[in-house]
């Protein structure tokens, strides 16, 4: 019997050519795993009229942890006119699967970490070392919307908040409304899983980054239940900022900070930010993390224009498989792995086109899979 059962979850586009180049890597780190294939993305939506099928989430309930190349998503019209003739009109949306994971398995934590490793040219300045904390199934996304925006809903809206009342007049189809909800539970655990991180590598701040002069609310709370965790890390420095300002910051002086944490969709866009300060998507991995469960992934999508080259930069994906490693608790194998991430960039002798070389996908993770003792 093997240690760990891996669901292997290639997707759409580069999703496939990036975990290929996952697998060769991970044979050659010898991890004691089996792989089970597990089937998403988009082909599924239009033969099935589901992109995560039940018999897939089966496969994940039965495994360790899952690895996730990429998905495509496209708008609801588009989506509906690409489903088999058989299936339209039937009622199906389209929800991205990626995120109906993260909240089925309540993997509330994803966690970016954004390195400059040195020699990449696509560094904004080295010594770069951020670490992003986004919660990752409330906030803006958690997905109570409406349009159109009427009956009890609408009338209970303006019944209870006087700022509602200024859009009494605009018709029902033509106003839409997003909730942004934040429990005290949900932004207390993100936030204990920065000064977790912090605390067991070394990170010497935690920025809360939000909104609360404005969002005075949600923003508020998120503030006080991270105020509350931080008093339990008193060798940890606890910062709060506004995000508007921050990204400036984040601009100006990348190196003053360590640990970032923040909602969801501050830490979308964050974390983009934060990615292309360390070479842009072919370097942006992430961790969709629970307490009983993790889905790791690289944050670029599945491009459809490069899909089946064998071109795009496998560094994503390979960084992504260091998390895994991490959070397996494989701290050897993880390490051996970044140091040879890290040898390849600094040599820069097999590069992919974002870095301005030429070789493939599976050149590169050749490179890293040789560097690996
Ligand atoms: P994308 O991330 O797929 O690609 C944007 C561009 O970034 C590419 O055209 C390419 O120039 C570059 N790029 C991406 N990954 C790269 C890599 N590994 N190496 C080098 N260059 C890379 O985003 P786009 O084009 O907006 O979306 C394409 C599809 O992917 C859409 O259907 C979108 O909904 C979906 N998507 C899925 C995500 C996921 O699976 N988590 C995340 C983002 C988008
Ligand atoms: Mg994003």
């Amino acid at each position: 019997m093997t240690k760990y059962q891996i669901a292997w979850m290639p997707g759409d586009g580069i999703g496939l050519d990036v975990m290929q180049a996952a697998r060769l890597v991970l044979d050659r780190i010898g991890l004691d795993a089996a792989y089970v294939p597990a089937d998403i993305g988009w082909e599924f939506w239009c033969q099935e009229g589901d992109a995560l099928p039940q018999r897939t989430l089966d496969v994940l309930r039965g495994t360790t942890c899952a690895l996730f190349g990429a998905i495509t998503s496209k708008p609801k019209e588009e989506a509906e006119r690409e489903l088999r003739p058989e299936l339209r009109g039937t009622g199906l949306s389209y929800r991205s699967p990626i995120v109906r994971l993260r909240q089925m398995f309540d993997l509330y934590c994803n966690l970016r970490p954004c390195k400059a490793y040195p020699g990449n040219p696509l560094n904004y300045r080295d010594d770069i070392d951020l670490v992003v904390f986004r919660e990752n199934t409330e906030g803006l996304y958690a997905g109570v919307e409406f349009r159109p925006f009427e009956g009890e809903v609408r009338a209970a809206l303006e019944k209870h908040s006087p700022a509602m009342r200024r859009f009494k007049d605009v018709p029902a189809e033509d106003i839409a409304i997003s909730a942004r909800v934040i429990t005290r539970t949900g932004a207390s655990r993100i936030v204990r899983s920065a000064f977790e991180y912090a605390r067991r590598y070394g990170y010497q701040t935690v920025t809360l980054v939000e909104k609360p002069n404005v969002l005075r609310e949600t923003s508020g709370l998120m503030v006080e239940a991270g105020r509350a965790v931080a008093a339990e890390y008193p060798e940890i420095q606890f910062w709060d900022t506004n995000i508007d300002a921050q990204m400036m910051w984040l601009l100006k002086n990348p190196r003053d900070y360590g640990v970032l944490v923040t909602s969801n969709m501050f830490g979308d866009i964050l974390s983009d930010l934060c990615a292309q300060l360390v070479g842009g998507l072919g370097f942006a991995s992430s961790g969709n993390i629970g307490d009983h469960y993790a889905v790791f992934e690289p944050t670029h999508g599945s491009a459809p224009k490069y899909a089946g080259q064998n071109k795009v930069n496998p560094m994503a994906m390979l960084l992504a498989v260091k998390l895994m490693l991490d959070w397996l608790g494989e701290t050897d194998k993880a390490l051996a792995l970044e140091a040879a991430i890290a040898a390849v960039v600094l040599e820069g002798r097999v590069r992919t086109y974002d870095m301005g070389g030429s070789h493939s996908t599976l050149d590169v993770a050749a490179a890293v899979a040789e560097k690996i003792l």
